[in-house]
């Protein structure tokens, strides 16, 4: 059932704030002022290394979860393709939890990712959205998503769903590794209540998004571009463009501009730019102006306060409401997927069956 829409892709983006909001509920503790773990025997102040392995989409959400956990909890974090991660024989400390992060539970790499764990780290952890999956059951503990049925190829609710339960996991260990003021955690606590809120006025630039698409349809290769946590987000954006519009489309770190991809630059090939209104704003500006100077087309992403700044000689520009910069990646996530959606629609493509691609990936 594709309750009112046209496919399954566009209801599962529409459902983001009511899932992402249950998401939020089910790890909150009840008095709101703290997160909420089932089973109190996760101990982030046991361990000095954390190490995320995950395939696709999910893989770009434990990228993203790096950031989170260094910069909140302190905690080293590594992150692998499980494809990479199983053959490379990487030596896992007992001071590490292994943390696999999976929308189907069953893809083939990440489990076998998972059983190289075994008996090696402290702990198996699983971050899924089918909890009676393979990964979920050979896990100490899996934490669900909360998601519900995805059908679209293309991942999108599950995508926000496993950011924000990665989230609130950093903000667990932040707080255990007291690495975070109380005032601050209660501040991001509200930040997320608000969250579902803000993701439908997300939504509501959809007509903006579609306007963009239809530019967008035109091109035959697309640069992203993001710094910070909008690196991860620019990778998953370019993902989501060629998975459903089989255009070529891949994402740098804006600082690596000029390290290459900057040759590429001319006036067919748009750029699009994920930059809120945050500390490394001016340096996401600053690639953006040299995007520009050589004739460039930019797509940029932003907020009211950035669009302000930076938006004249923008090609087209999409505004979303203002948020704390550590939940953006979950807010940005919704324009990258409309952006992919309306451009696969405007090119004719099967949008929730892309070719070549399938749901779930139980063979290597
Ligand atoms: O079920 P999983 O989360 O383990 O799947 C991982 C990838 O196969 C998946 O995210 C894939 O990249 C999607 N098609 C992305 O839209």
């Amino acid at each position: 059932d594709k309750g009112g829409h046209k496919h399954f892709m566009a209801k599962e983006i529409a459902e983001q704030p009511s899932v992402i909001g249950e998401a939020i509920r089910h790890y909150m503790s009840a008095d709101g002022n703290s997160v909420a773990l089932p089973g109190d025997d996760l101990d982030f102040t046991a361990i000095d290394r954390l190490t995320m392995v995950a395939c696709g989409t999910a893989f770009y959400a434990c990228l993203t979860a790096k950031y989170w956990f260094e910069q909140l909890a302190q905690l080293p974090v590594e992150v692998d393709i499980a494809s990479e991660f199983r053959y490379r024989e990487p030596p896992i400390t007992p001071r590490t939890v292994a943390l696999f992060v999976s929308q189907s539970g069953e893809t083939a790499d990440t489990l076998a990712a998972l059983r190289y764990c075994h008996e090696k780290a402290d702990q198996i952890v699983s971050v899924v959205n089918v909890p009676e999956s393979s990964i979920a059951r050979e896990s100490d503990l899996a934490l669900p998503i909360l998601a519900g049925t995805e059908i679209g190829v293309a991942s999108t609710k599950a995508f926000t769903c496993q950011l924000t339960v990665l989230l609130m996991l950093a903000l667990k260990a932040a707080e255990q590794r007291g690495t975070i003021t109380p005032d601050r955690l209660a501040d991001l606590l509200a930040h997320l209540r608000a969250l579902p809120n803000t993701l439908n006025h997300a939504l509501d630039q959809n007509a903006a998004t579609e306007r963009a698409a239809r530019k967008l349809a035109e091109a035959s290769d697309v640069l992203f571009l993001g710094r910070g946590l909008m690196y991860p987000l620019a990778l998953e954006g370019a993902l989501k463009l060629k998975e459903i519009s089989y255009i070529h489309a891949e994402a740098y770190a804006s600082g690596e501009l000029k390290h290459g991809p900057i040759a590429l630059i001319d006036n067919a090939l748009p750029v699009v730019v994920m930059a809120p209104r945050d500390t490394l704003f001016e340096k996401t500006v600053s690639n953006m102006q040299e995007v520009l100077a050589r004739g460039g087309k930019v797509l940029l992403i932003t907020d009211a306060a950035g669009a302000a700044e930076a938006a004249s000689d923008t090609w087209e520009t999409i505004v979303l409401p203002q948020v704390d910069p550590v939940l953006a990646p979950i807010l940005y996530a919704v324009p990258a997927q409309l952006l992919a959606y309306h451009t696969a629609i405007a090119k004719g493509t099967d949008v929730d069956q892309p070719r070549n691609l399938a749901k779930s990936v139980t063979v290597e």
